[in-house]
């Protein structure tokens, strides 16, 4: 299964990917990388290890069904199924999801349905939660709110920073992304209503 990533950053996301799907037994293929940001570091990693990556600057777009249009071109001619958002930072319409029903994956730095949106971690700490962790989910019309798939739970330590915390969730993202992808690829993941039936969470 060949399997688009967005990012518009850092990209240690897109990195946990690269490195689980060299795995000749790993079902999905990371076969196309695109940034909205033309300075995103990630794609010197993807760029490295042979992977076709693409700048499609939503800026040059006077509005998000364009740079969409954009985005849905490059994805298919490069033949890509799943699409994985990594740090993606840009919110995607309606039509974008409808197109691309139940093959578009996210993770999100917390134990989603708690603190959605921006700044995470600076919520969790201080909402004073003890645990938080990372969901990855499919993306729905709601932020943030689509069925979700995996979840890692993180515990948070007494004089946790937003940094530290932050670092603490990487880590787990890095486990769980990898892992969700590939019950997605190998086609275990069946989607009920707001919710996800794994048939095999042994993958
Ligand atoms: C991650 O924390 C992810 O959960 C969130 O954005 C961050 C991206 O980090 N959606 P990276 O670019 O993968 O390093």
């Amino acid at each position: 299964v060949k399997v688009g990533v967005l990012i518009s950053g850092r990209g240690s996301n897109l990195k946990a990917l690269i490195e689980a799907a060299r795995d000749p037994a790993y079902p999905a293929e990371i076969a196309h990388v695109i940034s909205n940001r033309p300075d995103a570091p990630g794609l010197d990693y993807a760029e490295d290890h042979g992977i076709a990556t693409e700048v499609i600057d939503h800026t040059r777009f006077a509005g998000r069904p364009g740079f969409e249009a954009a985005l849905t071109d490059s994805l298919t001619s490069a033949g890509v199924e799943l699409v994985c958002l990594a740090g993606f930072m840009r919110v995607l319409t309606a039509e974008f999801v409808d197109q691309w029903a139940n093959r578009v994956l996210n993770i999100h730095p917390s134990l989603l349905p708690a603190f959605p949106g921006t700044d995470t971690h600076r919520q969790a700490l201080a909402a004073g939660v003890t645990i938080t962790g990372c969901t990855v989910h499919l993306v729905s019309e709601a932020v943030d709110g689509g069925p979700i798939v995996g979840q890692a739970a993180v515990p948070v330590h007494p004089g946790d920073t937003p940094d530290t915390l932050g670092a603490r969730v990487r880590a787990a993202e890095h486990r769980l992304y990898p892992h969700c992808l590939a019950q997605m690829a190998a086609g275990k993941v069946r989607v009920i209503g707001h919710g996800v039936e794994i048939a095999d969470r042994t993958v």
